[in-house]
C-alpha cells in the first residue's frame, strides 16, 4: 500500500477522532498487527486504542465514509490469522476497554467491555461463588471480545459448551457505524432473528463487539484429574466411552507421546509415570464424594485389565491437578518455536475411530519425514494435528508444502462430515479451504449477511471469505 494512502488515513483519524489514542510506532504496528500465527508479516497503517463505545463509533463512521479497512484486535492469541493486518489496515485494539460494567447477582450475568481478559471474568465469578466455565490455555491473555468473535471452545466444551452458550447479550457497532443491542441479557426472547448469534463466531467480519453480557453458573463440585497412558488411538475411543458412561466428565483431552516429549522439554516437566505410551488421555471428572473416586478407580482397573491403558495417575489435591493439566495445556506454547502448521479438525465423536484410521493413513503417506503431533479435545470430537517445520525449510516453503496436502486432508474430513476448523476459526489461513466444510449455498448466504451489516466491506475484509 502506498505511503500516501496511509498518511491520508492517519490524518483523517487525527482530524475526525480528536482525543483518540493512535499509534504508528513500528513496534506497536508489529505487535498489534498479528496474532499467534507466524505465517504473515504484520503491516497495518495505524493502531487505534478507543476507550469508549463513542470512540469506537467515531472510528467506524469515519472508516465507512472513507472505506478504511479495520481489523479488530483483542489478546491476539488466535491461530488462524483472523487478527492479522498485513495490508495497511487500521487495527482497532480493545486494550483500553477493560472495564467491568455490571454484575447482576439475580440474573447471574456479568457485563464487560471487550478488552477484559478471560481469566479476569473467571476470577470475578469465582469471588462471587459463581463460575464462568469457558477455559483454555491462553485464557490469561485472551480477551472476551476475541473469545466471542471466534466462539472460543477450549477444554470444558464436553460439559459446558462453547462461548456461544454463555453470551446473554451483546452491544456491537456494525459496519454502518450503528450500535446494535442484541438480546439485552434476556433468557427468553422469541422476537425474531437472534442477531447476537450472527456476531458470535463472525471473526470480526460483521462488526465490532463493544460490550458483552456473560452468563455465570453454579460453582461445580470438586473435581479430580487423571492422566492415563493409553495403548493406542483406537483404544482411546473405548477408554473415553467407558469413563464417560460412569462419571460426569468435565474434560477428556488427549496428547500423543511426541506431544508429551515436547511439552516436557519445553516446560522442564518430569515424566508423569514410568515408561512411555503412544497416547495419553487427560480426563477431569466431578468428584462430589469419595464413592465417585472409587468408581473412577474401578473404570481404571477395568481398562487396565482389558489392555486399553497401561498406567495412570490421579490427582489428590488441586496442586496435583494443576500439575497434570500442564502436560496438556503447555503443549501449544512449547511447540511455538517449531512454527507448527495447525490443523484444527472435528468430526462427530462417534465418527472419530473411522476418521482417525483414514487420516492416519493419509498423514503417513503425505507427510513422510515430517514430525506430526496430535493432541486435542477428544471428548468433543476436536483433534489438533500439528506439523512441525523441519529446520531446513523456510517458513514459505513449509506453508506451501502443507498447503499442497491440505486439500486431501480436508476432502477426507468432508467425507466424514467433519469441519476443517473446530475452534480456531477460518481467518486468513484456512480461507482457501472453507468450501470443504461449507457449501456454496452456505457461503453465498454468508456473503449476503455480510453485505447487510458491512455494506462497505470495512470489517476485517479478506478474512473468512472474499
Ligand atoms: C489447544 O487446544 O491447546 C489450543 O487450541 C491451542 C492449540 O491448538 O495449539
Ligand atoms: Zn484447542
Amino acid at each position: 500500500m502506498k505511503a500516501e494512502q496511509r498518511n491520508n488515513w492517519n490524518n483523517l483519524l487525527n482530524t475526525h477522532c480528536p482525543g483518540l489514542e493512535t499509534s504508528t510506532e513500528a513496534a506497536v504496528l508489529e505487535s498489534h498487527g498479528c496474532d499467534w500465527t507466524r505465517f504473515r508479516t504484520p503491516d497495518p497503517s495505524a493502531v487505534v486504542f478507543p476507550r469508549s463505545i463513542e470512540e469506537v463509533t467515531a472510528v467506524v463512521v469515519l472508516a465507512a465514509e472513507h472505506r478504511i479497512p479495520l481489523v479488530p484486535s483483542g489478546g491476539r492469541t488466535g491461530l488462524s490469522g483472523g487478527a492479522i493486518a498485513d495490508a495497511g489496515e487500521v487495527v482497532v485494539s480493545f486494550d483500553r476497554m477493560r472495564r467491568i460494567v455490571d454484575f447482576n447477582a439475580m440474573d447471574r450475568t456479568l457485563t464487560v467491555e471487550p478488552g477484559v481478559v478471560t481469566q479476569t471474568v473467571q476470577e470475578y465469578a469465582q469471588q462471587r461463588n459463581l463460575y464462568y466455565p469457558v477455559s483454555f490455555a491462553s485464557e490469561g491473555s485472551s480477551q472476551i471480545g476475541g473469545n466471542i468473535a471466534s466462539n472460543a471452545g477450549g477444554i470444558r466444551v464436553l460439559r459446558y459448551g462453547l462461548t456461544r452458550d454463555w453470551v446473554a447479550g451483546l452491544k456491537v457497532i456494525d459496519g454502518r457505524g450503528e450500535l446494535l443491542e442484541c438480546n439485552g441479557g434476556l433468557v427468553k426472547n422469541a422476537s425474531g432473528y437472534d442477531l447476537r448469534h450472527l456476531f458470535i463466531g463472525s471473526e470480526g467480519t460483521l462488526g465490532l463487539i463493544v460490550e458483552a453480557s456473560l452468563r455465570l453458573t453454579d460453582t461445580p463440585p470438586p473435581s479430580r484429574v487423571m492422566l492415563l497412558a493409553v495403548s493406542s488411538l483406537e483404544a482411546m475411543t473405548n477408554v473415553f466411552h467407558h469413563f464417560h458412561d460412569a462419571l460426569i466428565l468435565t474434560a477428556f483431552e488427549i496428547l500423543s507421546d511426541a506431544a508429551m516429549n515436547y511439552v516436557r522439554q519445553g516446560h522442564k516437566l518430569a515424566a508423569p509415570m514410568d515408561g512411555a505410551s503412544p497416547f495419553y488421555a487427560l480426563l477431569e471428572f466431578e468428584c462430589p464424594e469419595p464413592a465417585t473416586e472409587d468408581l473412577a478407580l474401578q473404570c481404571f482397573e477395568h481398562c487396565l485389565e482389558e489392555g486399553m491403558i497401561v498406567d495412570g495417575v490421579i490427582s489428590q489435591s488441586e496442586t496435583q491437578a494443576a500439575d497434570l493439566w500442564r502436560y496438556r495445556e503447555g503443549i501449544s506454547e512449547a511447540i511455538t518455536p517449531y512454527t507448527p502448521y495447525k490443523n484444527d479438525l472435528s468430526v462427530r465423536i462417534s465418527g472419530i475411530p473411522a476418521y482417525l484410521q483414514d487420516l492416519d493413513r493419509l498423514v503417513k503417506t503425505q507427510y513422510p519425514g515430517f514430525e506430526v503431533l496430535w493432541y486435542g479435545h477428544f471428548g468433543d470430537g476436536n483433534l489438533h494435528m500439528n506439523i512441525l517445520k523441519p529446520e531446513s525449510m523456510t517458513v514459505e516453503e513449509f506453508e506451501e508444502t502443507c498447503g499442497r496436502v491440505n486439500p486431501e486432508i480436508f476432502a477426507l474430513t468432508h467425507s466424514h462430515q467433519g469441519s476443517i476448523s473446530a475452534e480456531h476459526g477460518i481467518g486468513l489461513l484456512k480461507k482457501p479451504y472453507l468450501g470443504y466444510t461449507r457449501s456454496e449455498a452456505d457461503i453465498e448466504r454468508m456473503r449476503g449477511i455480510k453485505a447487510v451489516f458491512d455494506p462497505f466491506n470495512i470489517m476485517n475484509p479478506g478474512k473468512l471469505f472474499d
